[in-house]
């Protein structure tokens, strides 16, 4: 089925689980006040909330979080529609893929996997093996399109039209959806040129049926955002790609897979090579040191597999709960039988 057609669904914990508290580095799950303070009021306490004045304002950041999220899916039309009639893009050529954007060394990896049987060993010939359990980086655009790309986002930018925060944990960037990148860009991208490789590189987290995606640049600059926390992805395969190498530090550092604390695991880092994309799987846990100077573009593909994530929910480890959203929502589809259940806030 085709993107168009197919109807993706959030789980419903997108309306209760993984609440970050940055002040706290603290993931928090708000049902009701009563079962907050029952879960949480300690645990915030030992964490420096000892007051119940913090304690009160720690709720309200949470339950406006939690508002946020509910009114995410029209906010997102009424941005989106906001963003197509008032923007005049830079450079409208860049918004359809073409394969001339594409390094050739990129477009050769896609070749070989496409071939036969051995298509495995001959990509693990040709792409970079970085430190850590398969994480791979590879040139994917060229210099150009990555300096075009980057004076498009910071050309909207400096607009006052309306932004959509990137995720719960980055504040600075913009949501490629939104923009006008998915359906001409982000979408071929993904098909025909990302699952190639993801198929032979990731079966087992449905490398081979990745169908849907959220994809969003995140911007870090000193003053603004400088580092983020480790965590991982709501994503099968996560491509990170570097623009420009107008920063110093800043690396990311991955550790084991989710469940286990970063105390448990050996940290491997991962330095940012400008135009290159950095491939991993969505819950190998990771997180970015602190830029030093400059400011550093990403652009972030989180790429799902509703085969995958259908069967257990990577945000809440249950059988997801369906609710209705617009676009892709968080990439599930409904299997047979499964109840949906239409949000309050679309
Ligand atoms: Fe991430
Ligand atoms: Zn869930």
């Amino acid at each position: 089925m085709s993107d168009d057609q197919e109807i993706f669904y959030v789980c419903s914990c997108y309306y209760t689980h993984n609440i970050f508290l940055s002040q706290f580095s603290l993931h928090v799950t708000y049902i009701d006040d009563e079962t907050f303070s029952k879960n949480w009021r300690q645990i915030l306490k030992n964490k420096g909330c000892t007051s119940d004045e913090a304690y009160t304002d720690v709720l309200k950041q949470v339950k406006t979080e939690v508002e946020r999220r509910k009114s995410l899916g029209h906010k997102y039309l009424e941005r989106r529609q906001k963003i197509s009639e008032g923007y005049t893009p830079l450079h409208p050529n860049i918004y359809k893929l073409q394969t001339s954007y594409l390094s050739p060394k990129f477009l050769e990896l896609v070749e070989v996997s496409k071939q036969d049987s051995t298509s495995k060993e001959n990509l693990l010939k040709r792409i970079n093996i970085e430190k850590g359990e398969r994480i791979y980086s590879f040139p994917m655009f060229t210099e150009e399109f990555c300096h075009l790309f980057k004076e498009e986002i910071e050309h909207f930018e400096g607009t006052d039209l309306p932004k959509g925060r990137p995720n719960t944990m980055n504040n600075y960037g913009v949501l490629m959806n939104e923009l006008g990148f998915d359906k001409d860009f982000i979408t071929p991208l993904r098909l025909s040129y990302i699952t190639p490789i993801t198929r032979l590189l990731y079966p087992d987290w449905g490398g081979d049926s990745l169908d849907s995606h959220k994809a969003f640049v995140v911007k870090y600059k000193i003053g603004e955002d400088l580092s983020l926390n480790y965590h991982y992805d709501n994503a099968e395969v996560t491509v990170n790609l570097s623009l420009e190498s107008d920063f110093s530090e800043g690396s990311l550092y991955f550790g084991g897979m989710r469940h286990l604390r970063l105390e448990e695991t050996e940290c491997t880092e991962y330095c940012h090579k400008p135009t290159h994309g950095l491939i991993h799987r969505g819950q190998h846990m990771h997180g970015a040191l602190p830029i030093s100077h400059g400011e550093r573009y990403n652009l972030i593909i989180w790429m799902r597999s509703s085969r995958v994530r259908n069967k257990l929910c990577p945000m809440c480890d249950r059988k997801p709960q369906l609710i209705k959203t617009v676009g892709f929502g968080d990439g599930f589809t409904k299997t047979e039988k499964q109840t949906v259940d239409v949000c309050c806030a679309l």
